[in-house]
This record gives C-alpha cells, sequence and structure tokens, in this order.
C-alpha cells in the first residue's frame, strides 16, 4: 500500500484524513475555513506535534483566502486568525512556530492581499514538504543507532499520520526497514485515546512491519524480559534544556528504560524544539475530557460522577533521555549546549 497521506491541499481546499475514523474506515474531513481547520485540530482529527502544524499554516492560508481589505487589514485580520488557531491545542509547539513562520512571512512580503495569499500558500506547501524532508534526515541519523535485528518499544504514534509524512520515532524505524535491518515493533496501546491502538499498529502493518500491540503496563515486564533493546518516542515540545513533552506515559516509559538500562531515544523535528521555554516546568500540559477514561466507545466504564484527572502530555526530565535524533544530528547531553548548537545553524553527527 502507498504510505497514506495525512493532509493535501486541492483547489483552496484542506483535505485532512480523520484519524478518529481509523483503523475502521479512511475518511477525508474537508476544511473550507479556517475555523474547519481549528475545528479539526481541536477535535483530533489530525494530531501529532508536525501534523497540527502543518494544518494550521494551511489553515491560516485558508484564513488569508477568507480576509480581504487593504495591506494592513489584511494583516491584523490574519493576526486574529492566527490567535485562534493557536487556542486550539497548547502543547505542542509545532502550532505556533508554523503560526509565527506564515505570519512573517506575511510581514516581509510586499504587496496586496492578493500577492500575499500566494505568497503564504507557497510557504505552507514548503512547510509541508520540509517536514517530510526532516523526518527522513531524523530517520538516517536514527538508524545509526538501531542494532540489527532490533526490538523497539514505542509509545503513541510519532509517525506518517503525526507528521506530513515518514513520521519522526516511526520515521527511525522506517530507515533501519530500509536499510535492510529485521525490526519488530512494540506498540503501546497509549491510554485513553489509543493513538498506539488505532494508528501506529495500522500505520506499520499497512507496511508490513512486525508489530505487536502491548497494553500501556505490560512496558515495565517487557523490558525485565530483555525483550527491547531501544525506545524511541515523538516529541510535543523539547524545551532549552532538553525536558521533552510527549504523550502521557511517556515519563514512564523514561523511568523503567533507566532502570533496565534500555536506551530512551526523543526522535523530533528542529520545529519542536523551543527555545523560549527555558525548561519542562514551563510547558503548558493539555487537560482533557474527562469522559475518555469514564467512557469506551460511548459506554460508561467508570462510577457516574467520580474525579478524572487527564492530562494528555507529561514531561520527561532530560537526565533520563539517552539522545536527541533530530533532523540535524543526534544530541547527546548536555542537552542545553548541544540544542543551543544546532539551533544556531550548526550539524551534530
Ligand atoms: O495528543 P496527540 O495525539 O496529538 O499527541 C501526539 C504525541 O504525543 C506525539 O508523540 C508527538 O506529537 C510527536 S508526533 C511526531
Amino acid at each position: 500500500m502507498n504510505r497514506v497521506e495525512t493532509l493535501f491541499w486541492k483547489n483552496d481546499r484542506l483535505f485532512v484524513l480523520d484519524q478518529t475514523r481509523l483503523p475502521v474506515e479512511m475518511v477525508y474531513v474537508t476544511c473550507e475555513s479556517y475555523r474547519d481547520a481549528a475545528e479539526v485540530i481541536r477535535t483530533m482529527k489530525v494530531r501529532g506535534a508536525p501534523a497540527i502544524g502543518a494544518v494550521a499554516a494551511f489553515g491560516l492560508v485558508l484564513g488569508a483566502l477568507e480576509t480581504g481589505g487593504d495591506r494592513e487589514t489584511f494583516l491584523s485580520g490574519l493576526e486574529l486568525i492566527a490567535g485562534e488557531l493557536l487556542g486550539t491545542r497548547p502543547t505542542a509547539v509545532n502550532l505556533r512556530w508554523a503560526l509565527e513562520r506564515i505570519l512573517s512571512k506575511a510581514a516581509d512580503t510586499p504587496g496586496d492581499a492578493a500577492d500575499l495569499r500566494r505568497v503564504l500558500l507557497a510557504e505552507a506547501v514548503a512547510i509541508l514538504r520540509e517536514d517530510v524532508e526532516a523526518n527522513r534526515r531524523i530517520g538516517a541519523y536514527g538508524n545509526e543507532l538501531v542494532p540489527d535485528p532490533a526490538r523497539i518499544l514505542t509509545h503513541c504514534n510519532a509517525g506518517a499520520l503525526a507528521t506530513a509524512g515518514y513520521g519522526t520515532a516511526l520515521g527511525v524505524v522506517r530507515a533501519a526497514r530500509e536499510a535492510g535491518k529485521r525490526v519488530k515493533v512494540f506498540a503501546d496501546e497509549t491510554r485513553p485515546f489509543m493513538q498506539g491502538a488505532r494508528l501506529t499498529t495500522w500505520e506499520l502493518m499497512c507496511e508490513g512491519v512486525e508489530v505487536v500491540l502491548l497494553a500501556d503496563s505490560v512496558a515495565g515486564y517487557l523490558m525485565a524480559q530483555k525483550d527491547v533493546d531501544l525506545v524511541v518516542v515523538g516529541a510535543d515540545r523539547v524545551a532549552a534544556n532538553g525536558d521533552v513533552a510527549n504523550k502521557i506515559g511517556t515519563y514512564g516509559l523514561a523511568v523503567l528504560a533507566r532502570a533496565h538500562g534500555i536506551p530512551f531515544y526523543v526522535a523530533a523535528p528542529l520545529s519542536t524544539i523551543d527555545p523560549r521555554t527555558a525548561s519542562g516546568r514551563e510547558i503548558p500540559i493539555e487537560e482533557r475530557d474527562p469522559g475518555e477514561l469514564t467512557h469506551f466507545c460511548g459506554r460508561p466504564i467508570a462510577p457516574e460522577g467520580v474525579s478524572v484527572w487527564n492530562p494528555a502530555f507529561d514531561v520527561t526530565p532530560n537526565a533520563l533521555i539517552t539522545a536527541l535524533i533530530t533532523d540535524a544530528g543526534v544530541l547527546k547531553p548536555p542537552f542545553e549546549e548541544s540544542l543551543r548548537r544546532v539551533l544556531g545553524g550548526g550539524q551534530e553527527v
């Protein structure tokens, strides 16, 4: 099967694969306005940090098509729309990164609204293309860390579905396979939204990758059996000191990996690094609907009225991370320094 397209642009419309309906059916949602784009992010029809960023970029292009007036009116209209898109999900920094990139392109481009619309669309298309290129580089660097054969544990979905294509953590898996290595993936189910069960297994099975679905609570036992060579996950935001926000449960995996002497890698593009956030303590953590825990497939699985805490992400302290696999190379601790070097344009190998 051809690799799945997470999103694409056609005839002034954005088409987004509805991930809430996977793995049962493949249905694309059409976004005709920036509000549609905001809605697909908010409702997690699209999810995964780079994919959210790309949808936000095209959302702003849709907003540009809906906005007129002279240059000043047009630019201030865009700022308001960007603010609405930014409010959809708080943790993944790629959202802010993509919106700021489009806004600054608009500010730096001379011309009227019609000129700017053309340039903004080209910029959104570039974001999409560059994300795939970044993921391929992440894959190539990450492959160097993968033994043959390899048993790889991952959490959530950091694959083609979470990006513009190829994936970050699953990009490492893909690159290792392309290099001819024998790879077996263990996919945590990833309660409560089930990205691992619904998406990672589906994405890998479509390409014939050997994958085993695990309840989240199995990871420690699996590691104790010495059945895991490495853990690789994605990231929603990497702070300046290398602390990583990623899907809830990632921190527990990192602690387990350390206890069992297993390397713990985080794969992320530079667009996920946030130099403006000093440490993980400052990363805003999204809390989602209690219904994700009290109900399963629409049926109650907890007593009515029970108190619920449902953070969607956690923070893994930099000390538990063996290396950050980025599109500018494999970063080793101390991350504060290696991150500063790559953000300054350097390359780490
Ligand atoms: O809530 P989600 O599904 O958007 O969370 C996704 C993750 O936590 C991913 O691991 C992360 O965004 C990296 S995707 C390349």
